[in-house]
């Protein structure tokens, strides 16, 4: 199976599979408990039906959005995602280039194994920060101003990973950073020759947001330690209230889910949310987010942008999302696979694929830009 095969999310996903170790296809294919939730961000979307309009001159489609103050060219980013190095030698270095080109957003986290600074000297489309509070509140302090003199545009702090989720793929395998590989999943690195002379004979393995702050050394300072020695699980409004004063620019949770807390946002100052179970890597029997997102939409769309992620594979998924108010929607496995599968050049693919199935849907629904589009066009069953 080559790159130019891969027509849709399952052919990255497949190919993604056969390039990648068992650990780490496991890691991101990956859910919590028993991947319920995982399932169900996808089936959401099957649960309605668009309601085309014809004979309305579609030559010309518009699917721009402008979500907390950056233009898109499309309603698609590329959410921050962890440890990206693992997946592809290129890491985040070929999503925020593959982004570039379809001026979109990209993210970068905390847990990114490029740096901030350098994607933002080299790329021009917007970037959004993926943020963790620390007990530290110097160090909280110190990141912040640190992206803020980066130039980061959007800054997003995650709210639904207080503790991990129960990945139990994870748990089998020995997934972790450092690797603590169990006797299987050293055998499944066996497999995969061709991933392992890419890792070794590339730029070794970093994790530049936090190596100035936090020793990763290896030994007990393991991703897992970091999350539960460094985080703060006391975290609350009060504490982020604070952090949106002090960046006093955009500033997004990912992972609200119920209106009232979307409305506790909006009161803070922040400029956007994110619906989101993290791609039903958290909290297995969450409700999936478009399921919630009229809902939060009537509660706080004339507040705040509402953005969406988890399950989104389609383009026709992308529509229905913005149809009910979504502002733009974000993916991780979206292009994570195709990163995976064939570094900048698959995530290339995979976002110019999700362009053509938009811009198709939106012709055939009759729609020449995004906001032209409303609940009036998706029926419930
Ligand atoms: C995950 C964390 C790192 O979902 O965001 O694996």
């Amino acid at each position: 199976m080559r790159l130019n095969q891969c027509h849709n999310f399952h052919d990255f996903r497949e190919l993604a599979r056969r390039r990648l170790p068992g650990p780490i296809f496991n890691y991101i294919d990956g859910a919590a408990d028993d991947e319920v939730t995982y399932r169900e961000n996808t089936r959401a979307f099957d649960r309605c039906d668009l309601l085309p309009s014809v004979l309305t001159g579609v030559r010309d489609i518009d699917m721009s959005v402008t979500v907390m103050g950056q233009k898109l060219d499309m309603p698609v980013y590329c959410s921050p995602t962890a440890l990206q190095r693992l997946f592809h030698h290129q890491g985040e270095r070929a999503v925020a280039a593959a982004a570039e080109k379809y001026r979109t957003m990209f993210g970068v986290s905390s847990l990114g194994t490029v740096s901030l600074e350098e994607l933002r000297r080299k790329h021009s489309n917007p970037q959004v920060y993926q943020f963790y509070f620390h007990k530290d509140r110097g160090l909280n302090r110190a990141m912040m101003s640190r992206a803020k003199e980066a130039g980061v545009d959007v800054m997003m702090l995650t709210v639904d990973s207080i503790t991990g989720g129960n990945r139990e793929r994870d748990l089998r395998t020995g997934f972790s950073i450092p690797f603590r590989l169990t006797l299987g999943g050293m055998l499944q690195f066996a497999l995969k020759p061709m991933w392992g002379i890419n890792y070794v004979t590339h730029e070794k393995f970093r994790l530049p947001q936090l190596e100035e702050f936090v020793d990763m050394g290896g030994g007990a300072s393991s991703i897992g330690g970091y999350f539960t020695e460094m985080l703060d699980p006391s975290m609350n409004w009060d504490d982020v209230a604070e952090m949106v004063q002090e960046w006093n620019g955009q500033f997004c949770l990912k992972g609200i889910m119920t209106a009232d807390d979307a409305r506790r946002a909006a009161d803070i100052g922040c400029t956007g949310i994110v619906l989101s179970n993290h791609g039903g890597r958290q909290l297995d029997g969450s409700r999936t987010p478009f399921d919630q997102l009229k809902e939060v939409v009537d509660a706080v769309g004339d507040r705040l942008d509402v953005i969406m992620d988890s399950g989104i594979q389609r383009g026709t998924h992308v529509l229905k999302a913005l149809s009910l108010g979504a502002k733009a929607v974000g993916g991780g496995r979206l292009y994570l696979y195709p990163l995976a599968a064939a570094g900048q050049a698959g995530v290339e693919r995979a976002l110019g694929l999700m362009r053509a199935e938009i811009e198709r849907g939106m012709r055939l629904m009759g729609v020449t830009s995004v906001s032209q589009l409303s609940p009036d066009n998706l029926r419930f069953r």
